[in-house]
C-alpha cells in the first residue's frame, strides 16, 4: 500500500469503530448509569469522535450539508461502481479479520435473506452503508458515521456523550434550546433535520425506489436514541411509529462483530444483480 493510500484507508476503520461502539453501547447497557459507565471505557479515539460530531453538527451545517448533497449531483454510478468506490477507503492491514465495507454490506444482506425477509429488506442490507462514499468526497469522519440526533431542538440525554453538546454553538440559539425547537410536536420524523451523515444521504440516493419501510432503515438506522432507547416520541407521529419496528428489525443484522465468515462475492453476485434490477435503475444519481 502506497503512503497516499495508507492515510486515505486509515479513516474507514475508525469509521468501523465508531459504529462497532455505537451497536455495543445501547446492545450492552440498559440504564443511564450503565450507558456512562460504557461511555467512560471508551478508547480516547471514540471520545474525540463524538466531541468533534457533537460539536459541529449545528442546524447552520446541517442546512448547508443537505444543500450540498441532498441535490445529488455527484454523478450517475450503478450500486456495483457505488459499492467498489466505497470499498476504495478498506484498510487491508488485517485482511484475516476485518471485513471490507462490501464484505459488510453483503453480511448484512446476507443475514437478511437467510432469515427470509422480502427482497427489498435484503436488497436494504446491502444499500445502508453506501452513504458512507461522503468519506471520499471529503467529508470528515464525524460528519459520516456515529449515532444521529435531531439538530434545531433540545439535544436529548439519551445520546452517546451529550455532555459534549456544551461546545456546540446552537446551545446559545435559545429557539433551538427547547423540547420542540423549530418542530411542532410530532410533526414525524421525515420532518425533522437530522445530525448529517451517511444515513440521510443514501436515504436521499433511495427515495424514488424504495418503500417507506426501507427508507426508514435506511434514514434512521443510526438514530439509536430514538430507536434503542425511545427518546424523541414527542417529534414522532403514528408513521414513525408504526416504521420503529422495521427499523429495529433491520438493526439487528447491521452488527460489525469480528469473526463471521466472509460472503463469497463471485458466487453472490449474479442473485444481486437480478435484485438490483428488479428495483433499482442501471444507475442511480449520487
Ligand atoms: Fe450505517
Ligand atoms: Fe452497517
Amino acid at each position: 500500500m502506497s503512503t497516499t493510500e495508507a492515510k486515505v484507508n486509515r479513516p474507514l476503520r475508525e469509521l468501523d469503530e465508531w459504529d462497532g461502539f455505537v451497536e455495543g453501547r445501547y446492545k450492552q447497557a440498559k440504564s443511564k448509569e450503565e450507558f456512562r459507565q460504557y461511555d467512560a471505557t471508551a478508547t480516547p479515539g471514540v471520545a474525540e469522535f463524538y466531541r468533534l460530531n457533537h460539536e459541529y453538527q449545528t442546524v447552520d451545517y446541517v442546512l448547508q450539508k443537505e444543500k450540498q448533497y441532498f441535490g445529488l449531483n455527484k454523478g450517475l454510478k450503478t450500486v456495483w461502481e457505488a459499492a467498489d468506490f466505497l470499498n476504495t477507503l478498506v484498510d487491508d492491514s488485517d485482511p484475516d479479520t476485518d471485513l471490507t465495507q462490501i464484505e459488510h454490506l453483503l453480511q448484512t444482506s446476507e443475514a437478511i435473506r437467510s432469515d427470509n425477509h422480502p427482497r427489498w429488506m435484503v436488497l436494504t442490507g446491502f444499500l445502508h452503508d453506501l452513504g458512507k462514499c461522503l468519506c471520499l468526497y471529503g467529508e470528515p469522519q464525524w460528519g459520516v458515521v456515529g449515532d444521529t440526533f435531531p439538530v434545531g431542538c433540545a439535544w436529548s440525554p439519551d445520546i452517546v456523550f451529550s455532555e459534549d453538546f456544551a461546545r456546540n454553538p446552537d446551545r446559545n440559539v435559545p429557539e433551538y434550546q427547547t423540547r420542540y425547537g423549530i418542530y411542532e410536536p410530532n410533526c414525524g420524523l421525515e420532518n425533522v433535520h437530522m445530525s448529517f451523515g451517511h444515513d440521510g444521504y443514501i436515504a436521499e440516493v433511495m427515495k424514488p425506489y424504495l418503500r417507506d419501510e426501507a427508507l426508514y432503515m435506511l434514514r434512521f438506522h443510526s438514530f439509536y436514541p430514538w430507536h434503542k432507547h425511545g427518546a424523541y416520541d414527542y417529534l414522532s407521529n403514528d408513521k414513525d411509529r408504526a416504521m420503529l419496528s422495521w427499523v429495529l428489525k433491520f438493526n439487528q443484522y447491521d452488527l460489525y462483530s469480528k469473526g463471521h465468515s466472509k460472503p463469497d462475492l463471485n458466487r453472490l453476485k449474479p442473485y444481486y444483480d437480478d435484485l438490483f434490477a428488479e428495483f433499482l435503475p442501471e444507475k442511480l444519481a449520487w
